[in-house]
C-alpha cells in the first residue's frame, strides 16, 4: 500500500522510519518532509494545511492511507475534509475529526470532557472578556502558583504560571482584554496547580478499541538541570522508570478506559492517537493536558521500542480491528537527545552546514529543521536533529546519544546533555 505522512519534524522522521520497515509499505511519501525523510520516501512539497493539494496528490498518486502528524491540519478539519468528499472518503485519515481534535484545540473543551466523564484533573473555571470581573475573583480562591491557559491553539506558548495574584491579574487581562495570543486567549482556563512529575502516555484507538504505546518523558526547558526558558522538547526517554505496572494500571482503569468510553458515549469518533500529558503527583495520575496527536520528541524514543509491524497497528485504526493486531513493545530503553540552533527558543540562527551524521556509531538520527542544499544538509528549524539510542538499559542508552550527538557539528549547535539523568 502506499502511505502519505503529513509534517515536517522529528516525528514524521520517526514514523517514516519505522514505517518504511514494513512489508506492507509500498511506496511512502512526507509532505512537505525535511532533508533526513528523503531517505525513508519520497517528500512532496505541499502545505500540511493545503488540503485541496493533499486531496488532489493522494487521488493522483493511489495513496491508501494518511498518517497526520502535527495538530493544525487536525484541528482545522483535514479528516473531516476527506470524509466530505466523494473520491477520497474511502482513504482512512489517521487522526481524528474536528470534534475529536478539539482535545487539543480547545483546553476549555478538554475539562469540561474530563469533568463529564471524572477523569483526575486539576480544579479549572473558564472565563471571557464580559467574565474578566469574576476570573479575577476566582484567582483569589485557588492557591498559588496559579496557572493561566488560553483555550487555543498557541504553539505551545499559552500556558502561564503566575507566582502570585496580581501577576495572574495582569496576565488574565493582557490574555483576555488585549488578546495576547491573539484569538487563542479570547476564552482562558484558570487552574491549580499540580506539583509532581510528569511523564507522556500515548494512546492508538480506532473508536472502540485502544492500545497503549510505550510511554515516554519529555524534557521541555532549554537549560541543564530543567532550568530556563520552554521549548517544543529538549529530549525524551522511554520507558519511565517511576511509570510502573501499579502506576501505568491507574492511568488505565481512571484515564484511558474513561477517555476512550467517554468519546464513544458523547458520540465522538476517534480514530488516531490520543496523547495524556500526565502529572504523577505521589503515585497518583492526573491529567494536564489532552493532544490529538503522538508527541514530539517522544515519537523518536517511542517508535524504536514498537517491535512489532506498526503499519500492521495503523491499519488497524483505520479498520476498527485494532483489537486483532499485535503490538510487541522492546524491553529496551530509547534515549533521545535533540539538537537545536543556537538562540532557540528565541530568535535563531539557519541555514548552517551539518556535518558529522556519518560518524554516529549506534544512534538513529531523525531530522527535523533541516533541508538540502545541493548535497550539503542545512538547519532551517530550532530543533534541528534528534539523535535516539536504543540500549539494553537507560544508563548506555543515554551515554550513547549524547555521544552520538557530540559527533555532530553545525555553527551554533546546541543540545542538553543531561537528558533523562535524573531519573537514574
Ligand atoms: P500544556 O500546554 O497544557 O502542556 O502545558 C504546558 C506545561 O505547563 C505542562 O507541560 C506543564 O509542565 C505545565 N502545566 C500545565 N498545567 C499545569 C498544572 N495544572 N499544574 C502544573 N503544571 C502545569
Ligand atoms: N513534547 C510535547 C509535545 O509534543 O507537545
Amino acid at each position: 500500500m502506499n502511505i502519505l505522512i503529513l509534517g515536517s519534524g522529528g516525528r514524521e522522521s520517526a514514523f517514516a522510519w519505522k514505517i518504511a520497515q514494513s512489508p506492507e509499505c509500498q511506496q511512502l511519501f512526507i509532505a512537505p518532509g525535511n532533508a533526513g525523510t528523503g531517505k525513508y520516501g519520497k517528500n512532496v512539497n505541499i502545505k500540511v494545511t493545503d488540503f485541496e493539494g493533499i486531496g488532489q496528490f493522494v487521488l493522483a498518486n493511489s495513496v491508501n492511507l494518511l498518517l497526520v502528524g502535527p495538530e493544525e491540519p487536525l484541528v482545522k478539519g483535514i479528516h473531516d475534509y476527506f470524509l466530505a468528499d466523494e473520491r477520497l472518503k474511502k482513504i482512512p485519515v489517521i487522526g481524528p475529526q474536528r470534534e475529536g481534535a478539539q482535545l487539543e484545540g480547545s483546553k476549555d473543551f478538554s475539562k469540561q470532557f474530563m469533568v463529564r466523564n471524572h477523569i483526575p484533573a486539576a480544579a479549572s473555571k473558564t472565563f471571557t472578556k464580559d467574565t474578566l470581573q469574576e476570573g479575577c475573583e476566582y484567582l483569589a480562591t485557588i492557591g498559588l502558583p496559579i496557572v493561566l491557559k488560553a483555550d487555543g491553539l498557541a504553539a505551545g506558548k499559552g500556558v502561564l504560571i503566575c507566582s502570585s495574584v496580581e501577576e495572574a491579574r495582569q496576565e488574565l487581562n493582557e490574555m483576555l482584554i488585549e488578546a495576547k495570543f491573539g484569538d487563542a486567549s479570547s476564552s482562558v482556563v484558570i487552574e491549580q496547580f499540580l506539583s509532581g512529575i510528569e511523564l507522556s502516555v500515548f494512546v492508538m484507538s480506532d473508536g472502540a478499541h485502544y492500545k497503549i504505546l510505550p510511554e515516554a518523558k519529555d524534557y521541555k526547558r532549554i537549560g541543564e538541570g530543567d532550568t530556563g526558558l520552554n521549548t517544543g522538547g529538549m529530549g525524551s526517554v522511554s520507558p519511565v522508570p517511576f511509570a510502573d505496572a501499579a502506576f501505568m494500571k491507574k492511568v488505565e482503569d481512571r484515564i484511558i478506559i474513561p477517555t476512550v468510553e467517554g468519546l464513544k458515549k458523547e458520540g465522538i469518533p476517534y480514530k488516531g492517537f490520543i496523547f495524556i500529558g500526565l502529572m504523577n503527583c505521589n503515585g497518583e495520575p492526573w491529567v494536564i493536558e489532552y493532544n490529538c496527536r503522538m508527541g514530539d520528541p517522544e515519537t523518536e524514543s517511542v517508535m524504536p521500542r514498537i517491535a512489532s509491524d506498526f503499519v500492521e497497528l495503523l491499519l488497524g485504526v483505520a479498520e476498527g480491528n485494532l483489537d486483532e493486531k499485535e503490538l510487541i513493545i522492546s524491553d529496551k530503553t530509547a534515549a533521545t537527545v535533540m539538537m537545536v540552533a543556537g538562540g532557540y527558543p528565541g530568535e535563531y540562527l539557519k541555514h548552517k552546514t551539518i556535518t558529522g551524521i556519518e560518524n554516529v556509531r549506534d544512534s538513529q538520527v531523525f531530522h527535523a529543521g533541516t533541508y538540502l542544499d545541493n548535497e550539503e544538509i542545512k538547519t532551517s528549524g530550532g530543533r534541528v536533529l534528534a539523535v535516539t539510542s536504543l540500549q539494553d538499559d537507560m544508563f548506555h542508552a543515554l551515554q550513547q546519544a549524547t555521544a552520538d550527538a557530540s559527533r555532530i557539528y553545525f555553527d551554533g549547535m546546541y543540545f542538553r546533555k543531561d537528558i533523562g539523568f535524573d531519573l537514574l
